[in-house]
């Protein structure tokens, strides 16, 4: 391994990602690891060069104090504490430490060297990932997002033609977005790619059905479906690649971190497709992951894209999907989108989509009346999606947008801006 690394165990802060970041950001490799970890695990890291003791609010579990082992204070390495009263370190911290004694820690105490970046990195993960799958094949379900892409990159820069790439059309993606995976990743990078157009496979299975969690449902269980029929068409397969990264792992809990959400792989394979997950990302926060894909030479618009829902237009073709209204989806969202990017908003704006509801309202084309439908435009912007506030675009990229969405896309008569914060409203309608 190339790089150094500072080991974070984790007694009950809830700062324990921004000491990380924080290190990282001094050009030196850091961890998170539970408290309970033992010195056998501990000399089993490679290059440790010290280590931060970081207690905090949920150092009670269970009514009691938790406690490093004291067997790890006689393994030598440098270490200090913070907020943790029972510490035997010499140098504790009440509070987070500054940058300037992180960094006299790290470099005077530790003599860490700052050599974390993302290109030892990769050259770090690809002889990992060498050693763990040897000349065996790896499956990964490619779908076009930012992790699913920057995985694909490294795996084939690791292991070229032993991986094969699933891409599944469910006919719920954004205009082009199935061709740009299929340019990209099968012309451009020469993966050994499988895609597959199951358009009218998801479009049948979901005719008539309204509810928005039906919807999800069929989405996600159909797409398992289809991922495991060319899973089981493939031989000789013994890996699955993951886009698994920190933050999942992060919040999935260790003991005395408080579980936000569980973290699930790919949820609802069945038992007998029996993989070993390879995870080249999970050490990386969402912009390391990003990085990393610009690094192994992905283009700028496919690392830096906006989040999209996994059950894509689906959800944004409100009550049961037509395909007259999912095109009016998919066209509008093209439109905004071009515009956004004229305007200078797709770098400032965090999402931004457009709605197709299914009702109508009266309107008037060429003189005559017409009954048709409306396009509701969103954009909000967001830390972490758990709040969300409107973008003020505007007035005149609004009308631009508008005219050209009546112009341009079948079907509809009037486009409407929507002006929700979450809460109340979430982000998506369904
Ligand atoms: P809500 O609508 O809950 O959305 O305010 C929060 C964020 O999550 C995205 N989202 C999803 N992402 N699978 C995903 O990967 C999903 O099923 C899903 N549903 C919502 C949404 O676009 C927003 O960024």
């Amino acid at each position: 391994m190339k790089q150094d690394l500072i080991v974070i165990l984790d007694l009950g802060s809830t700062q324990n990602t921004v000491i990380a970041r924080e290190i990282r950001s001094l050009g030196v490799y850091s961890e998170i690891h539970p408290h309970d970890i033992t010195a056998e695990e501990l000399k089993g890291l490679d290059n440790v060069k010290g280590i931060v003791l970081n207690g905090g609010e949920n150092r009670m579990v269970d009514g009691q104090a938790v406690e490093i082992r004291p067997e790890l204070y006689e393994l030598g390495y440098p270490m200090i504490s913070v907020d943790y009263p029972q510490s035997e370190c010499e140098k504790r911290f009440d509070e987070l430490p500054t940058q300037e004694e992180l960094k006299s820690f790290i470099f005077e105490d530790c003599r860490a060297e700052a050599n974390w970046n993302m290109k030892n990195f990769i050259e770090d993960q690809v002889e990992l990932i060498r050693q763990q799958v040897g000349d065996k094949k790896v499956l990964l379900a490619l779908s076009g997002g930012v992790d699913s892409s920057v995985v694909a990159a490294m795996l084939i820069k690791a292991i070229g033609q032993q991986l094969v790439c699933v891409h599944v059309n469910h006919g719920l993606m954004r205009k082009n977005e199935s061709e740009s995976v299929v340019k990209v990743f099968r012309d451009e990078l020469h993966a050994n790619l499988i895609y597959v157009d199951a358009s009218e496979r998801f479009l049948g299975k979901l005719e008539n059905v309204a509810d928005p969690e039906q919807k999800r449902k069929i989405i996600g269980g159909e797409f398992i479906r289809v991922f495991e029929e060319e899973a089981r068409k493939l031989e000789g397969i013994d890996f699955l690649g993951q886009g698994t990264i920190y933050p999942d792992i992060i919040e999935s809990g260790t003991k005395t971190a408080k579980m936000v959400k569980s973290h699930h792989n790919v949820g609802g394979l069945p038992e007998d497709l029996k993989f070993e997950l390879v995870e080249p990302l999970k050490q990386l926060f969402k912009d390391e992951v990003r990085a990393c894909g610009v690094e192994l030479g992905l283009p700028h618009d496919m690392v830096y894209r906006q989040p999209f829902p996994g059950p894509g237009l689906g959800v944004r073709c409100l009550g049961a999907i037509t395909r007259e209204r999912l095109e009016a989806v998919r066209e509008s969202d093209a439109i905004l989108r071009e515009e956004f990017t004229k305007a200078g908003l797709d770098k400032k704006v965090w999402q931004y989509f457009t709605v197709v509801p299914d009702f109508k309202s009266v309107g008037m084309k060429n003189h005559a009346r017409v009954f048709e439908y409306m396009v509701i435009i969103r954009a909000i912007n967001t830390v972490d999606a758990m709040t969300a506030s409107v973008e003020k675009v505007d007035w005149e990229v609004l009308e631009r947008i508008t005219n050209r969405i009546l112009a341009e896309v079948e079907h509809v008569n009037r486009v409407c801006y929507d002006m929700s914060p979450k809460p109340p409203a979430t982000i998506e309608f369904e």
